[in-house]
């Protein structure tokens, strides 16, 4: 059901047609143009495109059997940067960050088309090999889900099957300094042969954020990993995210609208599989030029 497209799109900016194409609703002072005309221009409003990316994605599609989960997306990652996916449930957030490192190769009958390219190569070329591209596009769940292991064994059993170490003092750092950059060094550095599962669910969820970083990732997918948090834990990961932009690129996907606005510098808004704006979050937020960003935005959707 495809009921966004029979509604108009408004823009209450400039938009990328010829202006012959717009017509002025006088008595709201929007222009507006009929949706036909815009899906023919392309449904992506804002600014999907960055300068040097980290990752292109290129009219990406995604099905699961006969269903076609994501349409013709087209969007940019770029460097140092924390990219929000928003959108009402089931419009295709986790689906689309799936395809950034291939996890939907692990689902039965789901099948990606497009291209998306990490630092200019196609991460679904045949020769990829999916183990060291989900250390280089490293995931963290909605739920915390470290392994039965020690806290010590959990950031370092990817340094280990990577061999990213050659002896027992380098492991050592790696797990040191990516529990400082997880921000829970000071918290566990006396505790670390205890179970990871033994930690505090905002703890556990830095952990898995140290394993993740522990590989070296270039960029760090995050799919609600503040949803099973309180707000003192949650405020603690989106601090993390800020720093962690220092160094990596992160796409969070977020059912909190001042989440996203407090951690990231641009939002997508998907809508039944469409990536329908992206744009500065400041922006997207306040000015959104979609009709349909501006209902979810407003509450007035999903
Ligand atoms: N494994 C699957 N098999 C079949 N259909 C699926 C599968 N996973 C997702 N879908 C369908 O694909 C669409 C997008 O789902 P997805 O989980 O990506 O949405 P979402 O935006 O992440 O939603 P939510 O906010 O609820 O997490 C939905 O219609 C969903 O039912
Ligand atoms: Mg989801």
């Amino acid at each position: 059901m495809k009921m966004a497209f029979q509604q108009e799109l408004w823009q209450p900016k400039e938009l990328d047609v010829a202006t012959d194409q717009l017509t002025r609703t006088e008595e709201k002072k929007e222009l507006r143009i009929p949706a036909e005309r815009a899906q023919s221009v392309g449904q992506t409003v804002g600014k999907p495109f960055v300068d040097n990316p980290r990752m292109i994605c290129r009219e990406v599609n995604v099905y699961y059997g006969d269903k076609h989960a994501i349409r013709q997306v087209s969007l940019d990652i770029a460097r140092h940067e924390v990219i929000a996916m928003i959108g009402p449930s089931g419009c295709g957030k986790s689906t689309f960050i799936r395809c950034l490192n291939r996890m939907n190769d692990t689902i039965d009958g789901c099948r990606v088309t497009g291209q998306i390219l990490l630092d200019g190569q196609n991460i679904y070329d045949r020769q990829v090999d999916v183990v060291p591209l989900r250390a280089q596009v490293g995931m963290v769940f909605q739920k915390p889900n470290p392994f039965p292991k020690s806290i010590y064994d959990n950031v370092a059993y990817g340094p280990k099957i990577h061999g990213l170490a050659r002896n027992r003092s380098e492991l050592d750092q790696i797990v040191e300094i990516s529990l400082r950059k997880a921000g829970l060094w000071e918290e566990v550095k006396d505790r670390l042969s205890q179970s990871g599962t033994s930690l505090s669910g905002g703890q556990q969820q830095r952990l898995c954020i140290a394993r993740t970083i522990a590989v070296g990732p270039e960029v760090i997918l995050m799919d609600e990993p503040c949803s099973a948090l309180d707000p003192i834990a949650t405020g603690k990961i989106e601090e993390l995210i800020d720093e962690l932009r220092q160094q990596y690129s992160i796409a969070i996907v977020t059912h909190s609208m001042q989440q996203a606005a407090r951690v990231s510098q641009r939002t997508a808004y998907f809508h039944l599989g469409d990536l329908i704006e992206v744009g500065q979050t400041d922006q997207l937020f306040t000015m959104p030029r979609h009709k349909l960003t501006q209902d979810y935005i407003t509450g007035r959707f999903g």
